[in-house]
């Protein structure tokens, strides 16, 4: 079971033990980085100013690494990350009303999961399949024009992952 954020907090001593052996050595921070993630899934805020503090670096280095390798997630996700296209084809093609059946029919905003950890939503810029605009994005897939019947359909068909 995937442990939530107040158990990863007490639970840093297996953190501890890992930056232990970076400490005071140059060039290690994103191997930190990606020791920790292994650990907690992910590399909430908190977590990041205990690996700055822990590694004496200044917690803005810690902030551009991380914002700098797509690798590096900030945030939990849900078993199935809908992506939605909000560059400049998708937005005018009505990406927004996507987002807003999905905060209507889940309570589902970009960088939330729905309470049951199902899904998770974020925005991004285009993919590059323009012409299919408005795109939804799931993994490496990629769903040309959205509409609210598609986007159902589409949640009900990753429903059971
Ligand atoms: S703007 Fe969405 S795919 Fe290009």
């Amino acid at each position: 079971m995937e442990k939530t954020a107040v158990e990863k907090k007490e639970n840093y001593q297996e953190l501890d033990s890992v930056l232990e052996k970076y400490k005071g050595r140059a060039g290690v921070l994103i191997k930190a980085l990606q020791e920790a993630q292994e650990i907690y899934g992910y590399l909430p805020r908190e977590l990041l100013i205990h690996i700055a503090y822990e590694l004496d670096v200044p917690l803005s280095e810690v902030y551009s690494v991380v914002s700098f390798y797509s690798l590096f997630k900030t945030q939990t996700s849900g078993r199935c990350h809908l992506e939605i296209c909000s560059g400049t084809a998708c937005y005018v093609k009505g990406m927004k009303n996507l987002l807003e059946y999905l905060e209507e029919d889940l309570s589902l905003k970009p960088g939330g999961v729905t309470e049951d950890g199902k899904f998770s939503v974020s925005t991004t810029n285009c993919v590059g399949a323009c012409s299919a605009a408005p795109v939804v994005k799931i993994g490496d897939e990629l769903y040309g024009e959205m509409t609210l019947e598609r986007l159902q359909q589409l949640l009900e068909e990753h429903d059971h992952e």
